[in-house]
C-alpha cells in the first residue's frame, strides 16, 4: 500500500497506472467497519482503491468538534492494509489549503434544513473539498455511507451539477450489535455515554413502527420527544421524518416512497447522527 501526503505525488502515481479503474473513498480518518465496508466495496469494483484521510478544517462549524476530532493515522493505515487499499492519500491543511478557498457552494434548500441549518457552513466545506479531492484522484467510482444521507444528496448534486465523470455509490450503515451507527466520534463518548448511545437507534425504530401503525408524523414526532424527554442525557437537535430522495418533510407515509427517519443528537459533548431508511 502506498501512502502520499503530497498531491503531485499521488497524482503522479494514479496517472503512471492509468487505465486502470479507479474507486475512491474519501474520509477523515479515525477508521471503523463502516469506512471499511466502503473500502472493501471499491476494492470488489475496482483494479485500483484509493482513501484519502483528511480531517477537513473547512467543514467544521464548532472549533472544538475540529479540535476534538480523533486522529489515528498509523492505526487507519494498519486497517487500510489489512483490507487490502492500494493507495492512501493524507495530506496536511498546508497541502490542500494553501490559501483558503474564495469560492462558496451553495446547496439551496439542503442548507436550510437538518445538517445545513444546524451546521452554517459545513456543506460548502464539503463540497469544496470533495471537488478538490475528485480532481485530484480522478475516479471512476466514489464511495459514500447512507449514514451521512444529507450529504450522499449534497455529492449528488455536485456531481450533477458540476459534471463530475464518475458513479457515486452508496453503502448501507454499519452498525454495532447494540444498534449504535458506527462513527469515528463514538470513540468520544464515555462509558455511560456508550450504554445510553444505541436509544438514538431505538428512536427511529420506535418512529418506524407508529408511522406504519398509521400515526401521523406530528403525533410521532411528539411521541419521540417524550422518549427523549425519558432521556435527559441527550439534548436532541432534530428528529425528521422525510422523503427518502427529496429530504422534504412528509405528514405521513406513502406507500410509493421510501421514508427516512433522520436523527441528530448531542450526549455528553459529543454530536451523534443517525439515519433509518424504509
Ligand atoms: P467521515 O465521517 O470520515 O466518513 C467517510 C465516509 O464513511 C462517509 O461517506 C460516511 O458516510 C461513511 N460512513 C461513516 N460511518 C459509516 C457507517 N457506520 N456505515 C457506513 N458508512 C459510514 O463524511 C466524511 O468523513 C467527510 O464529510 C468527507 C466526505 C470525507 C469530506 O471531508
Amino acid at each position: 500500500m502506498k501512502v502520499f501526503t503530497s498531491i503531485v505525488d499521488t497524482q503522479n502515481y494514479l496517472k503512471s497506472h492509468y487505465p486502470k479503474s479507479i474507486g475512491f473513498v474519501p474520509t477523515m480518518g479515525a477508521l471503523h467497519e463502516g469506512h471499511i465496508a466502503l473500502v472493501k466495496k471499491s476494492i470488489a469494483e475496482n483494479e485500483l482503491t484509493v482513501c484519502s484521510i483528511f480531517v477537513n478544517p473547512t467543514q467544521f462549524n464548532n472549533p472544538d468538534d475540529l479540535k476534538k476530532y480523533p486522529r489515528t493515522l498509523d492505526e487507519d493505515c494498519k486497517m487500510l492494509q489489512e483490507a487490502g487499499c492500494d493507495v492512501v492519500f493524507a495530506p496536511s491543511a498546508e497541502e490542500m489549503y494553501p490559501s483558503l478557498p474564495i469560492l462558496k457552494i451553495d446547496f439551496g434548500h439542503l442548507e436550510h434544513i437538518m445538517e445545513g441549518k444546524f451546521r452554517p457552513g459545513h456543506f460548502n466545506g464539503v463540497g469544496i473539498v470533495v471537488a478538490k479531492l475528485f480532481n485530484i484522484v480522478k475516479p471512476d467510482k466514489a464511495y459514500f455511507g447512507q449514514k451521512d444521507i444529507q450529504q450522499v444528496a449534497v455529492i449528488n448534486r455536485l456531481i450533477t451539477d458540476l459534471s463530475f465523470d464518475l458513479k457515486m455509490v452508496v453503502c448501507d450503515t454499519i452498525r454495532e450489535k447494540d444498534g449504535l451507527a458506527m462513527s469515528s466520534r463514538n470513540r468520544r463518548l464515555s462509558p455511560e455515554a456508550r450504554v445510553s448511545a444505541p436509544k438514538i437507534f431505538q428512536s427511529m425504530l420506535l418512529g418506524k413502527k407508529l408511522l406504519l401503525e398509521g400515526n401521523s408524523a406530528f403525533v410521532v414526532k411528539n411521541k419521540v420527544l417524550d422518549f427523549y424527554r425519558a432521556s435527559p442525557e441527550f439534548e436532541l437537535e432534530y428528529y425528521e421524518i422525510a422523503d427518502f430522495e427529496t429530504l422534504e418533510s412528509i405528514d405521513e407515509l406513502n406507500e410509493n416512497r421510501k421514508t427516512a427517519i433522520i436523527v441528530a443528537a448531542h450526549l455528553g459533548g459529543v454530536r451523534l447522527i443517525d439515519n433509518y431508511v424504509f
